[in-house]
């Protein structure tokens, strides 16, 4: 709840007398207000609330972020006039054989400012040579240095706001930072240069107390982590030289507790359950099943999800997971006990080590949210110790890569100091990270799924992003193909999809001048060299001339053959198709073909294709059924005289329309394009744009066009036309790899 000030100072009047015969007062608010800000309440100005400041953008709460109430109803801590001031960056005057330009008074850098670098001769620059200081209190882009060739490994720069001891780069030298007073060193105080050439750990930076990290640092460093510990369970990977020891059947424990004290306001709670879900389901999406714990702790400890559950005979699905969830309500409870977190948690791996002879073989990642220090149940760092000897059995070194804890400090009032010494990582790496809030926390997860090393799975894609940024919103819709074919001058322009790294689905009208001097152009972006167009063979489009049909759509499809496989990346990888292993298994099923079809069309399902320029989502529903009729004869428009389920053939879709659902129209330039629906994170293609009754005028603006009563559109139905999608994608001892098809 957010007060203006007035408001504030009437409820600071408010001292009430119930419970019986106990005196019961709250928290004043009386000269809490913030200048240039407001503030939230967690809880009223009851004990235990948290009071929040917010400021503008560019600005932070000034001295203190947050306060809480105590139960002798004083803020906590020391109440001090709060104002909203300007965020400002780390002192960057610290380069060293280089300046900096502007360089401001008092070396003070604020919001917005920007710096230029300039390096001595003899000297080249390693970095950006122009930065922006951001909101969250960081210089944009990495750390740059001025470099001269000296030592096995490069300079390791020092960071803004901090300082360095060592000027020695040699194999074995040792490095450390240091930053200046009410600033706090996140990453490796000290590193050391490695025989391969690297410095150990990762780079300094000096924080204060309004620096954060932003959703995508931390899935760059947490999601490169994890997608290592993730991915070394699918393939036998190797790291940096690492054998990782973890094979295709090694176990995979992940424990997630999330502070529920009382500083943690139930929006904080439904964002953390939220992200929690999204991270399971991520996990999940690679096809790796590990076991979890879930614990919500505060002074006591609730553990929503038991690992012991995973151990016994019924493994719970995802399902069972996530209900949970679901029915986890949040109970108050003061105080954070994290030292009782680690030790639930170094019990359970206790009972896991003596249950499961292969414990050596586990891999074991504790991921811990917190906004306060601890301040019940004493200092974890002994319990961590304890749970680091379990799990390195005497070999710390070799057995590093066993174990990894992340805490995440989130929002006000982080005790960095007591947070940071808990985290473990593998090689020196700081696993401590700072969020503003849990909000950010599913971004932040929502970022590890897409990593390029998941390769070959279909239908994965971002499901948020800038949609004004077109690079982003590709992201969201990698399998997108355009296509573009040109005749004497005439060109002619589709879309497709990529249905594995070496074919393109699209409509066989594209191709309809077939001649040799055609030129064709396909393209995601990057130009991609075709090897040959395969036709359907049943596709005649003057088929039915003589019957009055002067342009037959029947089997309008055909799969581009690429020279080689894409790359596939983040931008640009397969969407799933019908009757595919790969499509079960996005659909998290054991399907036969029959059941998928049942799945996946449904009449008055949504569907959605995309415009051809911006890839806008246009929906449209299904009709099947007792709806189909009614669809289709709108194509009787063509030839009143002829028999529309001619013309309409049983291999088509039928979309469009206003009757139950206002549906959008597919315009010119979209034939070929996938008409898909999204299955918990994966997109499954189940049919393609071909004709439709009507040009619609507002279509040449690449807009989200509504249909009117008659207009109609047509898409192959990939159920109809598998004998031929098989024969190609599906051929075996071919030079690309086959997809399973499933009976
Ligand atoms: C304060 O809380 C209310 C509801 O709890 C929320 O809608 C509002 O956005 C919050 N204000 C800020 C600035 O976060
Ligand atoms: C896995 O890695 C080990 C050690 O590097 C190697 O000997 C083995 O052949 C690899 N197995 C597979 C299936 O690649
Ligand atoms: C995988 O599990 C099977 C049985 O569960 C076992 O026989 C096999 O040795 C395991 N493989 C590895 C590499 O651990
Ligand atoms: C297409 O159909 C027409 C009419 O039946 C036929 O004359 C023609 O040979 C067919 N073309 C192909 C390529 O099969
Ligand atoms: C409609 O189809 C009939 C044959 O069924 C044909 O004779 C007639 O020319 C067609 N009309 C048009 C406008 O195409």
């Amino acid at each position: 709840m957010a007060f203006s000030i007035q408001w504030s100072c009437f409820l600071s009047l408010l001292c009430l007398l119930i419970q019986g015969d106990a005196v019961w007062c709250e928290c004043s608010l009386g000269g809490m207000e913030i200048e240039g800000g407001t503030f939230n309440l967690s809880n009223g100005q009851n004990e235990g609330s948290m009071l929040r400041y917010h400021c503008p953008k560019g600005y932070y709460p000034y001295p203190e972020l947050a306060y809480r109430c105590q139960v002798d109803n004083q803020w906590t801590p020391a109440h001090s006039r709060s104002r909203c001031k300007r965020v400002e960056c780390p002192d960057p005057t610290v380069l060293q054989n280089g300046h900096i330009s502007p360089i401001h008074e008092n070396r003070k850098y604020y919001y917005e400012s920007k710096i230029t670098y300039h390096c001595y001769s003899g000297y080249t620059l390693r970095g950006p040579f122009r930065r922006t200081c951001l909101e969250n209190g960081k210089w944009s882009g990495s750390n740059p240095v001025c470099q001269h060739d000296s030592g096995d490994c490069p300079d390791p720069g020092v960071p803004p706001g901090g300082s360095r001891s060592g000027n020695s780069f040699e194999i074995g030298d040792k490095v450390t930072f240091k930053c200046r007073r009410k600033m706090i060193l996140m990453g490796s105080e000290e590193r050391e240069c490695q025989l391969n050439g690297h410095w150990s750990g990762s780079e300094p930076s000096c924080y204060y107390k309004h620096t954060y990290d932003s959703p995508w640092e931390v899935s760059e460093a947490f999601g490169g982590d994890i997608k290592n510990t993730l991915s070394s369970n699918l393939v036998n990977k190797t790291q940096q030289g690492l054998s990782i020891k973890l094979r295709r059947n090694g176990t995979l424990n992940i424990f997630i507790a999330v502070d529920v004290s009382e500083s943690i306001n139930e929006e904080d709670f439904q964002n953390a359950k939220v992200a929690i879900s999204t991270l399971i389901k991520k996990i999940e999406e690679f096809s790796v099943y590990p076991k979890y714990e879930v614990i919500f702790f505060s002074s006591k400890i609730r553990t929503v999800i038991d690992i012991q559950s995973f151990y016994g005979s019924n493994n719970p699905t995802l399902k069972d997971l996530l209900d949970e969830f679901e029915n986890t309500e949040r109970e108050d409870n003061y105080g954070t006990n994290i030292n009782a977190v680690f030790n639930q948690i170094r019990e359970k791996l206790g009972v896991i080590k003596i249950r499961d002879t292969r414990f050596s073989e586990h891999h074991h990642v504790i991921i811990l949210f917190t906004d306060g220090g601890y301040n019940t149940g004493g200092a974890p760092t002994d319990t961590v110790e304890r749970i680091k000897s379990m799990v390195y059995m005497g070999q710390p070194q070799q057995r590093q890569e066993h174990l990894d804890i992340y805490v995440f400090g989130i929002g006000t009032s982080v005790y960095d100091d007591n947070l940071k010494p808990l985290t473990v990582g593998t090689g020196g790496k700081s696993h401590y990270y700072r969020l503003e809030g849990l909000d950010k926390l599913q971004q932040t997860f929502d970022e590890i799924i897409d990593e390029e090393d998941v390769r070959g799975r279909c239908g994965l894609h971002r499901a948020y992003g800038d949609l004004y940024d077109s690079k982003e919103k590709r992201k969201n819709f990698p399998w997108v193909i355009y296509i573009t074919v040109t005749t004497n001058g005439e060109t002619q322009k589709c879309l497709g999809s990529l249905v594995s790294p070496r074919f393109v689905l699209t409509a066989a009208h594209c191709f309809k001048n077939k001649d040799s001097t055609a030129t064709l152009e396909v393209t995601s972006g990057h130009l991609l060299d075709v090897e040959t167009v395969h036709i359907h063979p049943q596709y005649n489009i003057t088929a039915k001339v003589n019957q009055g049909v002067k342009e037959f759509y029947d089997y309008d499809v055909a799969l581009i053959e690429l020279q080689q496989d894409v790359p596939i990346t983040i931008s640009l990888r397969p969407i799933c198709i019908p009757c595919t292993d790969e499509t079960n298994a996005a659909l998290k099923q054991t399907f036969t073909c029959n059941q998928q079809e049942d799945f996946l069309l449904q009449n008055r399902d949504k569907v959605t294709f995309l415009t051809k320029t911006d890839l806008k989502e246009k929906d449209a529903h299904l009709k099947l059924g007792d709806d189909r009729y009614n669809c289709i004869k709108q194509a009787l428009n063509i030839n009143q005289t002829i028999d529309v389920t001619q013309v309409v053939t049983d291999n088509f879709l039928c979309t469009g329309g206003r009757s139950i659902y206002l549906d959008k129209v597919a315009c010119k330039g979209e034939s070929g394009g996938a008409v898909f629906k999204n299955h918990e994170g994966r997109t499954i293609q189940v049919a393609l744009v071909s004709w439709g009754t009507k040009i619609m005028p507002k279509c040449q603006y690449d807009q989200l066009v509504n249909s009117d009563d008659d207009s109609r559109d047509f898409h192959i139905n990939l159920f109809k036309v598998l004998p031929f999608l098989k024969s190609i994608l599906g051929k075996r001892d071919e030079s690309y790899a086959h997809l399973v098809f499933i009976d």
